[in-house]
């Protein structure tokens, strides 16, 4: 047989935030490497458009991921329709420009309830042997922001380094079980997300955002193939690393 040491096929994973921009992409090239997968997202209509463009169907759900109590029936649900998971990624997220004078405690929350929180009731159900496989994989998506300062993302760059702390710790609690943690801090990628926050910036954005990555702008396939590295037994030995996949923003 030929060598593929990326062989995740038949594997199971769920992805939240799939409606859209990195979650959806990593949802396509998972389904090309033939993993089953369970797409969770608060936008029903971008959840089916993902759907239609997987070579496999997906099993769907729409969520709020803020709502623990639906994150455990739809895991319970899924098990008993197609089998224990191998592992999480959660993509779902809100970007906040906003600056120090502006912030209330309702919208810090609610970056931490979405961005944040969600993480710790996947990975509390999803370490569970009830409901996983044994090594299995959870990665984690940051931000270079939780690295690197800037003005007026204090909330943002908040709820980023929480899932940098929680990638270590869960890291070092879940090695016992054999189940991976680790973190992927993207840099600027083009996706809805950037749209929705541009019109903060100056005209000549793209170009300065260009200017703070050596390599220029990412695309969504650059942190979909670190995720597909670090589900993988190619990374059997790694756990609790942050990876930076930001064209070289974090080096300077
Ligand atoms: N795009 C970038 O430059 C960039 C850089 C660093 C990190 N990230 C992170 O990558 C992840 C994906 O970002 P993206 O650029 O693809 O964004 P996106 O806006 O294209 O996709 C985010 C998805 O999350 C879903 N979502 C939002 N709130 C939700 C909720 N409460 N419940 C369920 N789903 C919800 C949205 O419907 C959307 O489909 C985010 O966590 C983001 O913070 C993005």
């Amino acid at each position: 047989m030929a060598y593929n040491p990326i062989n995740i096929e038949n594997r199971k994973y769920l992805l939240t935030g799939a409606g859209s921009g990195i979650g959806r992409t990593t949802a396509i090239l998972l389904s090309k490497l033939k993993a089953r997968l369970v797409l969770l997202d608060i936008n029903e209509k971008g959840l089916n458009e993902t759907n239609k463009l997987l070579d496999n169907e997906a099993q769907t759900y729409v969520c709020n991921v803020c709502d623990f109590d639906a994150i455990e029936e739809i895991i319970k649900d899924s098990v008993q329709k197609s089998g224990k998971f191998d592992g999480f990624s959660h993509f779902a997220g809100i970007a906040s420009i906003m600056p120090i004078k502006a912030v209330e405690k309702e919208t810090a929350q609610k970056l931490l309830n979405i961005n944040t929180l969600p993480v710790l009731q996947f990975a509390k159900l999803l370490s569970n042997k009830r409901y996983s496989n044994n090594g299995s994989s959870f990665v984690l998506i940051s931000s270079v922001y939780a690295n690197v300062g800037s003005s007026a993302n204090v909330l943002y760059a908040m709820s980023k380094a929480g899932i940098q702390g929680i990638t270590k710790s869960l890291a070092i609690e879940l090695s016992a079980k054999k189940i991976r943690v680790n973190c992927i801090a993207p840099g600027f990628i083009k996706t809805p997300m950037g749209d929705g926050i541009s019109h903060f910036f100056e005209e000549k954005h793209d170009e300065e955002v260009e200017k703070m990555h050596p390599l220029g702008y990412g695309e969504s396939e650059d942190i979909a193939n670190a995720v597909i590295f670090l589900f993988s037994d190619m990374s059997k030995w790694i756990t609790g690393t942050i990876m930076n996949v930001d064209g070289g923003f974090c080096a300077k």
